[in-house]
C-alpha cells in the first residue's frame, strides 16, 4: 500500500511539475509584467507556423524586429511603404497583443538621404527637423491607438556615458532627442514613449543615460519610459549589475521595459559588450563550438542564468513594464550572425526545432513561486 502511495505522490509531483513548466508564459507572469518577443515577417505574416504559434501561447506583447525601421518605412523620401508593419500591427490587434512600435529614431538602418540636403552636402537643422516630423507624424499617427509605446530614440549614448556623435547628434546637437520625443506625443498622445539602448549595466553608460532623460525631462520632453535592451551574455552583466539598473532607472520614476533579451552563448572574441551592429569579428572554429548540437551541462547553465535573470525581474516587477526577448527561436537570433557571421547560437527560450529548452521550464519556476 504504502509502494502505491510513493508512486503515486511522485507522478503527481511529476505531473506538477510538467504542467508548471509547460505554462503559457504569459499566464506564469500575469501578476508581474507584460512578456513578449520580437517577430520577424515569417512570424507575423503567419508563414512561420509554429514560430506564430510559440508567441500567440505564450506573448502578450510584440515587437518589430526590423519592419518599422526608417529604411524599412521611408526607404526614399516621400515614398513610404507600410504594406509589412501593417500586417506586424494587424497580427497584434487579431491577437489582442499589446502592440511595441520599434524604432523611430536611430543611427542605423536610416537612409543616408535623410542626413542630405538637396546640394548632397549635409542636411540643414530646418530640412532635418521637418524630416524628422513628417517621418514621426506619418509613421506614428498611422497607428495611432494602435501601436501602444514606441522606441522613439534609440541608442543615443556611448558606453562612457557621453552623446553618440551620431549624423542626427551632429546636425541638431542633443536636441534631436527632445524633438522626436515631441513630435512622436504630438502625433499620438496616449502612447507611451521610451528612450531604448544596450548594455545600461555598464556603470558609466547608465549615469550618462539617467542624465540624458533627466535633461529631457527639465525640457519637459514627454519621455515615459526607459527601455534596457539586455543582450546578455553568460558571464555578463553580474546579476547584481542586472538588479543595480532597474534600481538606478528607477529613480527616474518613468516606466522600465526590458525590451531586447537575449543571452549569448557563444565566446565572444575580443570580450566586446553591447549590441553595437557594425560590430564584425573574423569567423574561427573555436568560436563556434556548438554548431552540432548545445551540450546538457550547457543547456542547464544557461537555465540558471536566465533563472537568475528573471528572480530579479520577479523581485523588481512593480518597476517593469514589459520583459521582451530579441526573436523566439534559436534559429531566428541575430545573434547566429553578430558579432560573427556564420555561426550557431542558442540564446532564447526555444531551440531551432521550436522545442521549449530547459531554459524555459527555469523561466515559469522564478515566477511560479518555487
Ligand atoms: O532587408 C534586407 C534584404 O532586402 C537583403 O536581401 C538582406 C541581405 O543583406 O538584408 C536585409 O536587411 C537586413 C535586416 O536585418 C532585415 O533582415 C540587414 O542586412 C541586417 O543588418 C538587419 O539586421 C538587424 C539589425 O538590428 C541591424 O539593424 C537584425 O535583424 C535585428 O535583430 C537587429 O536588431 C537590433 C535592434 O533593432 C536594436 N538593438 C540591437 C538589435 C540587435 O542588433
Amino acid at each position: 500500500m504504502r509502494k502505491f502511495f510513493t508512486t503515486l505522490s511522485l507522478i503527481c509531483s511529476l505531473f506538477a511539475i510538467t504542467s508548471i513548466c509547460q505554462r503559457p508564459l504569459k499566464n506564469v507572469f500575469a501578476g508581474h509584467f507584460r512578456i513578449g518577443a520580437a517577430l520577424n515577417e515569417k512570424q507575423f505574416t503567419g508563414r512561420d507556423k509554429r514560430g506564430a504559434g510559440i508567441v500567440t501561447t505564450n506573448f502578450n506583447t510584440i515587437s518589430p524586429e526590423n519592419v518599422l525601421k526608417w529604411e524599412a518605412i521611408q526607404p526614399v523620401e516621400g515614398k513610404f511603404d507600410f504594406s509589412k508593419a501593417d500586417e506586424y500591427v494587424a497580427f497584434g490587434e487579431k491577437h489582442k497583443m499589446f502592440i511595441v512600435g520599434h524604432t523611430l529614431v536611430w543611427h542605423n538602418q536610416t537612409p543616408k538621404w535623410v542626413f542630405e540636403g538637396p546640394d548632397g552636402k549635409q542636411a540643414s537643422k530646418e530640412l532635418l527637423t521637418k524630416r524628422l516630423r513628417d517621418h514621426i507624424f506619418k509613421v506614428v499617427g498611422r497607428y495611432k491607438g494602435k501601436i501602444g509605446a514606441w522606441d522613439v530614440v534609440n541608442e543615443a549614448m556611448n558606453d562612457d556615458g557621453s552623446y553618440r556623435e551620431s549624423e542626427w547628434f551632429k546636425i541638431l546637437g542633443k536636441e534631436y532627442l527632445a524633438l522626436a520625443f515631441r513630435f512622436a506625443h504630438e502625433a499620438d498622445p496616449p502612447a507611451d514613449l521610451y528612450y531604448n539602448d544596450y548594455s545600461l549595466e555598464m556603470a558609466e553608460k547608465r549615469r550618462g543615460t539617467i542624465e540624458m532623460v533627466r535633461w529631457l525631462l527639465d525640457q519637459k520632453a514627454p519621455i515615459g519610459g526607459v527601455g534596457s535592451q539586455s543582450h546578455h551574455r553568460m558571464e555578463w552583466p553580474a546579476i547584481e549589475d542586472q538588479e543595480k539598473t532597474l534600481t538606478d532607472l528607477a529613480t527616474l520614476g518613468l516606466k522600465i521595459a526590458i525590451t531586447e533579451l537575449d543571452i549569448d552563448v557563444l565566446p565572444n572574441p575580443s570580450d566586446y559588450r553591447g549590441a553595437e551592429v557594425s560590430v564584425n569579428f573574423e569567423r574561427r572554429p573555436e568560436l563556434d563550438p556548438f554548431k552540432k548540437s548545445f551540450p546538457a551541462e550547457r543547456q542547464s547553465a544557461l537555465a540558471k542564468r536566465y533563472q537568475d535573470l528573471f528572480r530579479v525581474f520577479v523581485k523588481h516587477s512593480k518597476l517593469i513594464d514589459r520583459v521582451t526577448f530579441w526573436c523566439v527561436t534559436d534559429g531566428d537570433s541575430w545573434l547566429n550572425g553578430w558579432p560573427v557571421r556564420g555561426r550557431t547560437n542558442h540564446p532564447l527560450l526555444w531551440d531551432r526545432a521550436g522545442k521549449p529548452k530547459p531554459a524555459f521550464g527555469a523561466v515559469v519556476e522564478t515566477a511560479a513561486g518555487n
